[in-house]
């Protein structure tokens, strides 16, 4: 089940709000919509060892993997990130979330909304995003 887009972004605006990013100064919140119809959030967490920080998008779907375990599929997820002076930026999901999404995506056409040039919101699918993704073998289509 999937709701409006406007309504999935404005929770993805409001879970950047949450964001802990003293050294980048760009907040990222996500918010994704599960097969389940609910609703999972999730900011970044920087960190003083940066390598240890967290995407929003793997906060949210570690949220998502907590509330509904092995059942957990995401059906649409939207991204939004500020500058340090509060200014939306392009905020498309790096590789590492890309491959995270489609780990636990419902299928090749799962949405992903996300602010681009001007501000406009993107809608791609995740096999878009990610074309070639790595599986393991026994994820892989006979040959
Ligand atoms: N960041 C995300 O939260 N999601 C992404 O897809 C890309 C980057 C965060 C990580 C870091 O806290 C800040 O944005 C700047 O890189």
């Amino acid at each position: 089940m999937t709701g409006s887009r406007e309504s999935i972004v404005d929770a993805a605006r409001r879970a950047a709000r949450q964001a802990h990013a003293p050294y980048s100064g760009i907040h990222v919140g996500a918010a994704l919509v599960a097969a389940s119809g609910a609703v999972y959030r999730g900011n970044n967490v920087e960190n003083a060892a940066y390598p240890l920080g967290n995407c929003a998008e793997t906060s949210a779907i570690a949220v998502g993997v907590q509330a509904e375990g092995v059942a957990f599929r995401i059906a649409e997820i939207a991204v939004w990130a500020t500058d340090r002076d509060g200014a939306v930026i392009a905020a498309s999901p790096c590789g590492g979330c890309r491959q995270r999404i489609r780990e636990l995506a419902s299928g090749d056409s799962t949405a992903i909304h996300f602010p681009w040039q001007a501000g406009e919101i993107r809608t791609v699918t995740i096999a878009e995003l990610l074309p070639f993704a790595f599986s393991l073998p026994s994820s892989q289509p006979s040959r």
